[in-house]
This record gives structure tokens, C-alpha cells and sequence, in this order.
């Protein structure tokens, strides 16, 4: 009998099957084929020293109000994603072009319409990568240098084309295809297993229950000062302002979860420590990115001395 075996014929799949699962996780012997390597990428510290300066040097660019339209602050969620279908389309369609007889001229339109696209879309994914963790800033480095090495893969087959070398031109495009696609996937890994993107507090209003729930003696939270409270699972940022009113809003910031209770309070807004988001403390909306989603407002009064809250969109799955 081996040492994973049920020790009694109640003991169920699960009690058996979870401490394997567990053990073999610590122990490094649970493999995912793509996500584990992927995974992996974030823990690369030598690809720090890229990392840093790139991130200075995308942070330093004069883009003012443009960074967050690239960001996608307007649309309500980033604009990156939506962006590269058009060059990821265009390949694409160029590849399938390049097998088929007399497509020469469309697959050349194709092409130079990708690298054309290409180049906003690198724009918004240089901003939002450079407001990101480290793990995901590497991960984020790697996917970049993937596309940047598609797209002159790309470039070089449009110039082969250009010189009438077809076939070298066609090698050189599903190079570029398949380079794109890695970069693709790290890109997939970057947005769903490390959450870059997503808005961080939609959960907020799953967790919090109707009506009115006390966080704390009214008094006992500054006036003219950020400070926070919990409501169950959920952080709340309160600022008590000098004219009486309260305002609360959930803490976490909804572009990485920064503690908003941290940030900066000024001229009606509160400016996350972590990127810089700025969200009105009136209505919880992101006048400031990178954040493009708000976040959730609470309602507030005192009752017999104790601050409540209400979340007027709460629990909506239950409706
Ligand atoms: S966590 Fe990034 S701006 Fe708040």
C-alpha cells in the first residue's frame, strides 16, 4: 500500500486526493505545460535590469492627457486589449493569404496594415505595463520583446516582398506569425493568470450584503484625514470632511489594489500611493488613471454615534 492511501474505507477522495495535490505543489512536482513556465517569467530577477530603465523611460514620456485615452480611462476598461486584434487579424489573414495562389498584393496590404496597427497598440501596452508589479512588469518585459521581434520579422518580410523575393518574404511572415503567437500567450498569461487589466474591486460589491451596516464609532475616525475601517472582507477608505460629511469608498484601488486609505487627499479626490490613480471621493469616479474602472461608493450616516455605510449596488446576483 502506498503512503497516499486511505488508512479506511470511510476516508473520502477528497481527504485523500487534496493532501497529494498540496504535497506535490510544495514540492515543486505539479506541472502545468504552459502556465508553469509562464509563471516563471515573474520570478526572473535578471530581467530587472531591463525592467527599470524601460519602465523610467515609458513613465517619463510627454504624453499628458493622452496616457490615459491610451490607458483606456474613457472606454471603462484598457484599450490594449481591444487594439491588437487589429495587427493579431491582419497576420492572420496574411498567413492564410500566403497559402493560397495570386494573394500577393493583399497579403502585402495585410501586412504593412498590421505593422501599421501595431504601433498604437505597443504605445497602450507600454503604458499599462509600466504601472505594474514587478512579477508582471517582467512577464510584460517578455511578452513586449516577443512582438517587437514579430514585428520585425514582419517588417523584414515585407521587404523581402518588396524586393521580389516571395518566398523569403512568406518564410519571414509566418516567422513573424509564430512569434506573435508566443507573445500572445505570454500576453493572455499576463491578463488572466496575473490579473493585469481586470477591475480589482467588482468582487466589492458581491461581498457586501444590503442595507446599512456599522464600521465604527463615528467619532473615532479623523476629520480632514484618510483613514480605514472593514465592512466583513471588504477594506473601506473613510474621510470624514471638515463640513460633516463622510465620504467611503472601498480601499482597494481598482487598478492593482492599492490601499487608497494611504493615498493623498486633495480638492475632493483621493490619489492611490501605488500608481497615482485619482478617484472623486463624492462618487468613487477614476478622474485620473491608470485605473478605467471607479470605485464602489458607499453611502454613509451615524446613528446613534456609530458610523454606517450602505453599498447601493450591493449583492445584485441575488436580486
Ligand atoms: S494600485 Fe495602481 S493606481 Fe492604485
Amino acid at each position: 500500500m502506498s503512503s497516499d492511501a486511505p488508512s479506511s474505507e470511510t476516508e473520502s477522495y477528497e481527504t485523500l486526493e487534496r493532501p497529494r495535490a498540496v504535497r506535490a505543489a510544495e514540492s515543486g512536482l505539479a506541472k502545468l505545460p504552459l502556465a508553469g513556465p509562464l509563471d516563471r517569467l515573474g520570478t526572473l530577477r535578471a530581467l530587472d535590469t531591463a525592467v527599470s530603465p524601460l519602465q523610467n523611460a515609458v513613465q517619463k514620456l510627454p504624453l499628458g492627457g493622452l496616457r490615459d485615452v491610451l490607458h483606456g480611462r474613457w472606454l471603462g476598461h484598457p484599450l490594449h486589449p481591444a487594439l491588437v486584434q487589429l495587427p493579431i487579424g491582419a497576420w492572420m489573414s496574411a498567413g492564410v493569404l500566403d497559402m493560397l495562389p495570386g494573394t500577393r498584393r493583399a497579403s502585402r496590404v495585410l501586412i504593412g496594415t498590421g505593422i501599421l496597427a501595431s504601433i498604437p497598440a505597443a504605445l497602450s501596452g507600454s503604458v499599462d505595463w509600466a504601472e505594474l508589479h514587478k512579477p508582471q512588469l517582467r512577464t510584460g518585459l517578455v511578452h513586449g520583446a516577443a512582438n517587437t521581434v514579430a514585428l520585425g520579422l514582419y517588417a523584414a518580410s515585407l521587404a523581402a516582398r518588396a524586393r521580389g523575393r516571395e518566398y523569403r518574404g512568406r518564410v519571414l511572415g509566418f516567422a513573424g506569425l509564430t512569434v506573435a503567437g508566443a507573445g500572445a500567450m505570454v500576453g493572455g498569461h499576463l491578463a488572466y493568470r496575473q490579473a493585469v487589466g481586470p477591475n480589482k474591486a467588482e468582487p466589492v460589491q458581491h461581498l457586501v450584503g444590503k442595507g446599512w451596516h456599522p464600521v465604527g464609532k463615528a467619532d473615532s475616525f479623523p476629520v480632514g484625514q484618510a483613514s480605514n475601517a472593514t465592512l466583513g472582507e471588504v477594506a473601506l477608505l473613510v474621510y470624514r470632511e471638515p463640513s460633516g460629511e463622510t465620504r467611503v469608498l472601498a480601499d482597494r484601488c481598482s487598478h492593482q489594489s492599492g490601499p487608497l486609505s494611504q493615498g493623498t487627499v486633495a480638492d475632493g479626490c483621493v490619489t492611490c500611493p501605488w500608481h497615482g490613480s485619482t478617484f472623486r471621493l463624492v462618487d468613487g469616479w477614476n478622474v485620473g488613471g491608470p485605473a478605467t474602472a471607479p470605485q464602489p461608493c458607499f453611502e454613509s450616516r451615524v446613528r446613534e454615534g456609530f458610523l454606517e455605510v450602505r453599498l447601493p449596488d450591493a449583492a445584485p446576483d441575488e436580486d
